[in-house]
């Protein structure tokens, strides 16, 4: 029995965010670091030394927004916080449901931040909120696993740790696997996390309202361990921002302000050491606000989802993978981005950065990888599907 192997082209879900996605590159500017006027930090932060001057250079706008103006999801004045995810698979919505109301009335995420194979997992949210996301997280890396969350605003951190006890109980666990610390994404040192010191970190809606991506993006590397993840959804814009909406408070708050240009988050990324970042979903941002559509004119904005991997630099070359099937959750297929989906036991040739990635992460244990040419059951590891005789031929498509 020959089997083919099937190349997988790119797809973007939900929208029209293809078009979004390569319509819009163009050289980008070397730095990133925004401001709005009437929310100046006292000084200038390049990002070199942040420990150095600390909380006292930061943003407030966003503590006042999220911990005084907004006491619900319908206080927000458009919809970009409440940008519709992708339809949420049955385990994830049976995790929610067990999430106690006044932390699910305080979530203004803006995707699905569900990456799969967690169990025992350490996680780590940053701008964790109300808590929603690491609660819902906490029931999905189980007992074993544990699930940090950081924000700096007291109110919503309030919110996050009155429920400890509640969902440790609802989720019938002896003791608590979540924790809620008071501290910067771009400080996660100050806040007390240690370097290479969680598998996966995840994010909400919460890096466009940061002065210093670079800085969130930095950090986070650091404290990931070695074949760890950043697995973010948050709002990017069609080109980079123009004055006017980055001094806008209102837009700021409300994530529009401080979204990036797509192309300068995939810059930003490899400059910190992260793997080229994959696309997961997206799905295009309509405001239904007009007097904020009237100052954004044609700029169009995404809520986006995105994987970024602390793996060694790709070796280009392209490997043949076989899913094994076993990630609990996804017994059929693993939609890994925009671009693969591996049904199990089905011969698919990745690209040399996806093979460093599937190889370098935990991925490693659900797949078997094969140089092309090679017949199946000469791969690294021994797929389920090597029970079956199959010769794999490389070049039919
Ligand atoms: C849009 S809300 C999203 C909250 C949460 N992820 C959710 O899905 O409900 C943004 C959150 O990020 C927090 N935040 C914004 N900038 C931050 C920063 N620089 N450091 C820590 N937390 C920050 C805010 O306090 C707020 O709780």
């Amino acid at each position: 029995m020959v089997v083919g192997v099937r190349r997988t082209g790119l797809s973007v879900k939900n929208c029209t965010a293809a078009g979004f996605f390569t319509l819009n590159s163009f050289p980008c500017a070397s730095r990133i670091v925004h401001h709005p006027k009437d929310i100046q930090p006292t000084r200038h932060n390049c990002g070199k030394n942040w420990s150095q001057h600390g909380p006292s250079v930061f943003l407030t706008f966003p503590q006042d927004y999220y911990g005084k103006t907004l006491k619900t999801r319908s206080d927000l004045k458009s919809n970009a916080c409440l940008a519709p995810a992708q339809p949420i698979p049955a385990f994830v919505l049976k995790a929610l449901k067990k999430i106690h109301p006044e932390v699910t009335s305080k979530y203004y995420g803006c995707g699905l931040v569900v990456p799969e194979c967690l169990e025992g997992c350490k996680l780590l949210d940053l701008g964790s909120g109300s808590g929603r996301d690491c609660y819902m997280l906490s029931q999905l890396v189980g007992e074993k696993g544990h699930v940090t969350g950081i924000d700096m605003t007291e109110d919503q951190l309030e919110v996050a740790r009155k429920y400890v006890d509640h969902h440790t109980q609802e989720f019938g666990y002896e003791k608590p696997n979540v924790d809620f610390v008071q501290g910067y994404i771009e400080a996660l040192k100050e806040a007390g996390l240690q370097e290479n010191s969680f598998d996966i970190i995840i994010s909400n809606c919460v890096v466009n309202l940061s002065p210093d991506k670079r800085k969130v993006l930095s950090d986070a590397y650091r404290v990931l361990k070695d074949g760890g993840e950043l697995y973010f959804s948050d709002v990017y814009s069609s080109r980079k921002l123009s004055d006017e909406i980055k001094n806008h408070k209102v837009l700021w708050g409300e994530c529009l302000g401080g979204a990036l240009w797509w192309g300068d988050l995939v810059r930003l990324a490899q400059e910190v050491g992260f793997s080229p970042p994959r696309l997961v979903t997206a799905n295009v941002i309509t405001v239904d606000n007009m007097e904020l559509e009237a100052i954004l004119g044609d700029y169009q904005f995404v809520s986006a989802t995105y994987r970024l991997f602390k793996v060694p630099k790709i070796s280009n070359k392209a490997s043949l993978v076989i899913y094994n099937g076993n990630i609990t959750g996804f017994g059929e297929s693993l939609e890994f981005d925009a671009q693969y989906t591996f049904k199990v036991d089905e011969v698919v040739e990745v690209d040399g950065e996806v093979a460093s990635i599937l190889s370098h992460s935990r991925f490693a244990e659900e797949f078997t990888f094969q140089p092309p040419g090679v017949p199946a059951g000469c791969g690294v590891k021994k797929p389920k599907v090597c029970a079956n005789t199959r010769t794999i031929a490389p070049n039919v498509s």
